[in-house]
């Protein structure tokens, strides 16, 4: 068998290894994305007068009942009343995320209009005000604006966390105004180019995390074009070279690596590669590494993420109604960590190194595949009768799981859409956390409310393992409907080493966005939270 070596990117060279993409067969369909760069949004703190603005529109944020409000009279009354008329001629009331505009001739702004913000008690959350800056972009879309000032005077009160609500507003407004239009006949370019927030001063502190906010949002954008992209488009390969292209772009603080199956096979890797058995497409072990550019390294990460590209549950094949017309997004948890390497590229943290690692492969069908009944063993030698092919998730995790504890990092967090039952459990909009460390689930808990994302800790009871147990291998890789993520969540810890904290976040229901048929980036701003608070100020 002929090995080729992997290829470290960084200052060395920026190709992945000549023969991965040639692997690939020929796209099928012919599809190719068109390029759709990531629009670089110019976002600023102003201190102008509102109505010294000049832009395409202008939106002022309102309480629901504010407009009876002094400061809503103070800055009515400059702008000679507008307000009043816009607020009783559409019946606005301040309602979370309703909008009315109105065109205005002869102004400095073409339209303006007002935004709810909600019951100012409920308002402390996060997530409301993301739709918020949801409902701006579309009101930015319809008029086809490219400038947008947004007002919000109103959150510069007690009990308000004015920065958090600016950032939400302003990630609503840039995460909303993008559209994938990559496989559409004729591609569209964004219009919008800038957003400034008003009526805050000049709040350096506030302009400072909006310029990392803008950083994250790039991470999001890429994530979702990620699990957007359909297998026949997006192979383990791709995903690779995404892995490869997001290391040359900052080749200052990354090196990427990536391990084809003949390395994979050296290391061991029988759970992840009999997954990987029955695609033409081959597997790719994807590791990029984040060194930060100076200073001594106090932490180290791993964050891993499921790379299923596509997930037709092998031989125990997904029926109708299980969704596998949606299984190109069973990359999304690969999609969140490179996703957050990106903007971590860009922001670059000092004092913490992180790995990222992805077992990118595709679970088909083939003569070569692996059969519900076959033992595999992993990196770590325990030994998995597969009962179920479609359970194949973790089956990839536990080879990604042993490799991250040989780096000796000193936390992990992997990232998997893995269960149908979660979604059963949680829903869409939440996502489940298990972890025997509970000073690990605080991280991340307040990392996620931090980024406006929602995580339920889920419990990892030891009697359900009862479930997993195998007549002759150490373990089967299903155990039945009950508490389907809990004995998912107790497999994959038996590839964690226990002096390791760990975490595992299932974002299966989260991933996707079933109404806008569109991935969510679920997870970028999370993950850029946590590594953020690991790292030093100098
Ligand atoms: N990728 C799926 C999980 C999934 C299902 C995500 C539906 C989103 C929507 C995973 O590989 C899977 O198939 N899991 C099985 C496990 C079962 C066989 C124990 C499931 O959830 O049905
Ligand atoms: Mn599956
Ligand atoms: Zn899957």
């Amino acid at each position: 068998m002929t090995r080729d070596m992997s290829t470290k990117v960084g200052n060395a060279r920026t190709v992945l290894d000549s023969s991965s993409p040639a692997a690939d067969l020929a796209t099928v369909g012919l599809t190719k994305a068109s390029e759709q760069p990531i629009p670089e949004l110019e976002v600023r703190v102003s201190e102008l007068d509102v109505s010294q603005w000049k832009g395409d529109l202008l939106a002022i944020a309102v309480f629901e009942g504010g407009m009876s409000d002094e400061a809503f009279g103070i800055l009515d009354k400059d702008l000679n009343g507008l307000l009043a008329d816009v607020a009783a001629e559409e019946d606005f009331t301040g309602k979370s995320g309703q909008a009315s505009f109105v065109r205005i001739p002869g102004q400095g702004f073409k339209r303006i209009g007002l935004v709810g913000l909600g019951k100012l008690e409920k308002s402390s959350l996060a997530r409301p005000w993301k739709g918020v800056g949801e409902s701006i972009a579309a009101a930015a879309k319809t008029a086809q604006a490219s400038s947008v000032g947004i007002v919000l005077s109103a959150l510069d009160q007690e009990g308000v966390d004015s920065n958090a609500g600016a950032s939400a507003i302003t990630s609503g407004v840039i995460l909303g105004s993008f559209e994938d239009t990559r496989f559409k006949s004729e591609p569209k370019a964004p219009k919008l180019k800038r957003v400034e927030i008003l009526g805050l001063g000049s709040a350096p502190e506030l302009e400072k995390k909006l310029q990392n906010l803008v950083k994250v949002c790039t991470g999001v954008i890429s994530a979702r074009q990620l699990v957007n992209a359909p297998a026949n488009v997006l192979t383990p390969s791709a995903l690779a070279e995404e892995a490869v292209s997001i290391a040359s772009s900052h080749s200052d603080v990354f090196t990427a690596k990536i391990l084809d199956e003949a390395e994979c096979k050296e290391l061991k890797m029988g759970s992840y590669l009999g997954v990987a058995a029955a695609s033409v497409n081959p597997p790719k072990f994807i590791h990029l590494q984040y060194k930060p550019p100076s200073g001594d390294v106090k932490t180290k990460l791993a964050i891993i993420g499921k790379g299923l590209t596509f997930d037709s549950g092998g031989y125990n094949l997904k029926i109708q109604g299980s969704s596998i017309e949606l299984m190109k997004f069973d990359m999304g948890g690969a999609a969140a960590a490179l996703g957050a390497a990106k903007a971590l590229g860009a922001i670059q943290p000092l004092g913490v190194e992180v790995h990222f690692i992805v077992a990118a492969c595709e679970n088909m069908i083939s003569g070569a595949g692996m059969r519900p009944g076959d033992i595999l063993t992993a990196s770590n030698g325990k030994t998995i009768e597969v009962n179920n092919t479609d359970a194949e998730g973790r089956l990839t995790l536990a080879d990604a799981l042993v490799y991250a504890c040989n780096l000796k990092v000193d936390k992990i967090v992997d990232l998997a859409t893995l269960t149908g039952a979660c979604i059963i459990a949680l829903g869409n909009e939440i996502g489940g956390m298990f972890t025997p460390s509970d000073e690990l689930a605080e991280e991340l808990s307040q990392a996620s409310s931090a980024a406006g994302e929602k995580l339920w800790r889920m419990p990892m009871e030891e009697n359900y393992w009862e479930m997993m147990k195998s007549g002759i291998a150490d373990m089967v890789n299903t155990g039945g409907r009950p508490g389907g993520s809990i004995t998912a969540s107790l497999f994959l810890k038996q590839f964690v080493d226990e002096k390791i904290p760990w975490a595992h976040l299932d974002i299966a229901g989260p991933v996707w966005n079933e109404k806008k048929k569109m991935a969510t980036g679920f997870a970028v701003g999370t993950l850029v939270e946590w590594v953020s608070k690991h790292a030093s100020s100098s």
